[in-house]
């Protein structure tokens, strides 16, 4: 761990390599920045949102353990920062047991958290964490047993994959043959393997943002955590999220205590295993069931950049280089992502300035240079008073953000929201709000601080606003392209 921070782009520089280059690592990029890191940014191609704002870009294959490790060789950095799962993890153990680089947290909760199976075996049969009902299949034969043995309604996910993919949920045994199939073809590795899940009936899900960080009093690490995020997820997705979610003080007592253990059991003692973890948990009642955790920042605490003093990307920044860390709450937040609601490149973004009317909204546009239909291009972030306020905020904003083609004329309709219609304000006119009412509470300072050791995410009460599952009955789509102004 290094102790100074020296001048980027020169000998003394301190060097930090991201594995991936999205819109999370370009957020982590700009905090390691702040702080004078000289930072490389890799992806598997080119002009990747992190890329943009690196002091270098490299572009390779990233399963491809000899191509990470040449990247790593070329580079010396002092740390190695995986941000997606898709990358060859042999290459980060030679270079955590060579000492040429740290990998953070550790090569061994990268490889672990990517693999459905080592990291469900690891949660329950060694650190005895609440899940769900699960087994393993190999074939389709063994699946229709367990899925009988575990019962409907139930998850099957192959044992390799994110973003939902290969997902399905079973009603009954006529849902088993296609749940094969669409696991076999979403699965990022051909290996047939599935996990088979109790589906677990949650009033809400969280991500529990938890960061493990050197203590500045003792100098070995702590684990520090943030109010908890509520999110609502559509067809494997993120579509918003907000914090603090409500919960009560059982459940979010047994959340911390289960996101600890989870979190200290990615290093490898002394001060490995330092960063973000996103702890992905469902609750019902007081009852909290681990459902996986993510070695990094995660997507749903992208509202962190609204909500808090520090921003998830800055407390991991912080982590990585054994600084202290703040996890204090400013301001009830949340975030609303923008679709790129088109397949193809180089799209533009209209709406921005009546997105922004409101005062309580902020947005980040990623600079993706390709979309698709259903890729994230951007977030859409909010303060308000509750999370509730802020949610509608954020969903309204995010509403206005309109992309278009490359070769799109400017709407000459203004945009609009429901039946309302938002007017542009002309130039010599100053913008109007788009929503009229009491100004909103300023972001900056917010709603009173939490005392510091603050265990308590907002006010402990009954579950607040949890959205709709994915696994169920599956949701609406998001709204679908814009007819052309
Ligand atoms: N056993 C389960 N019971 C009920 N809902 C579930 C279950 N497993 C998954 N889900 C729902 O599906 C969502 C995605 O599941 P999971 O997090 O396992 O997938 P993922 O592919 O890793 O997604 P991501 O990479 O976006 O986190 C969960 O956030 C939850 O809403
Ligand atoms: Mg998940």
């Amino acid at each position: 761990m290094a102790t100074v921070i020296g001048t980027p782009l020169s000998p003394s520089a301190v060097r930090v390599l991201l594995l991936g280059s999205g819109e999370l690592g370009k957020e982590v990029t700009i905090a390691l920045q702040r702080f004078g890191v000289e930072v490389i940014a890799v992806d598997r191609y080119a002009d990747a949102p992190a890329h943009q704002v690196a002091h270098h870009a490299e572009v390779i294959d990233m399963t491809d353990a000899a191509q990470v490790r040449a990247v790593i060789d070329k580079h010396r950095p002092h740390y190695v920062l995986p941000e997606i799962e898709a990358i060859a993890t042999e290459a980060l153990e030679d270079v955590e047991k060579e000492g040429v680089a740290e990998v953070i947290p550790s090569a061994k909760a990268v490889s672990a958290t990517l693999d459905r199976e080592r990291i469900r075996r690891l949660a329950d049969e060694e650190l005895g964490l609440p899940t769900s009902p699960y087994l393993f299949a190999g074939s389709l034969e063994e699946m229709r047993r367990a899925v009988e043995a575990i019962g409907y309604p139930c998850v099957v996910k192959p044992v390799m994959s994110s973003s939902g993919k290969g997902q399905s949920v079973l009603y009954g045994p006529g849902d088993v043959d296609a749940a094969w199939e669409s696991a076999r073809t979403g699965a990022r590795v051909n290996n047939d393997r599935v996990i088979i899940e109790g589906f677990v009936d949650f009033d809400y899900e969280i991500t529990l943002l938890t960061v493990r960080a050197v203590d500045p009093a003792t100098g070995a690490l702590a684990t520090y955590f943030c109010d908890p995020i509520g999110h609502r997820q559509v067809a494997g997705d993120y579509v918003e999220s907000w914090q603090p979610q409500p919960m009560s003080e059982i459940a979010y007592g047994t959340a911390r205590s289960v996101a600890a253990r989870i979190a200290t059991a990615m290093g490898n003692g002394g001060t490995s295993g330092r960063g973000v973890f996103g702890v992905e948990l469902f609750v019902k009642g007081d009852e909290v069931y681990f459902s996986e955790v993510s070695p990094r920042p995660h997507d749903t605490g992208l509202v962190t950049m609204a909500s808090q003093r520090l921003s998830e990307f800055e407390l991991h920044a912080r982590a990585v280089l054994g600084l202290p860390v703040d996890t204090s709450a400013v301001s009830p937040g949340a975030s609303a992502v923008v679709y790129g609601r088109h397949d193809a490149e180089g799209i533009k973004f209209a709406g921005v300035a009546q997105a922004l009317a409101d005062p309580a909204v902020d947005l980040r546009l990623f600079g993706k240079p390709e979309s698709f239909a259903r890729r994230r291009m951007g977030v859409v972030l909010a303060v308000g008073p509750d999370t509730e306020t802020a949610r509608q905020r954020a969903t309204r904003a995010a509403e206005l953000v309109q992309p278009l083609l490359a070769d799109a004329e400017e709407p000459s309709a203004p945009p609009t929201i429901g039946q309302e219609t938002v007017a542009i304000p002309r130039p010599d006119a100053p913008p109007r709000p788009v929503h009229p009412g009491p100004p909103p509470r300023r972001p900056h300072p917010g709603p009173p601080q939490p005392p510091p050791g603050r265990p308590g995410p907002g006010r402990p009460g009954p579950a607040g606003p949890a959205g709709p599952r994915p696994s169920a009955p599956p949701p609406p789509p998001p709204p679908g392209p814009r007819p052309p102004a």
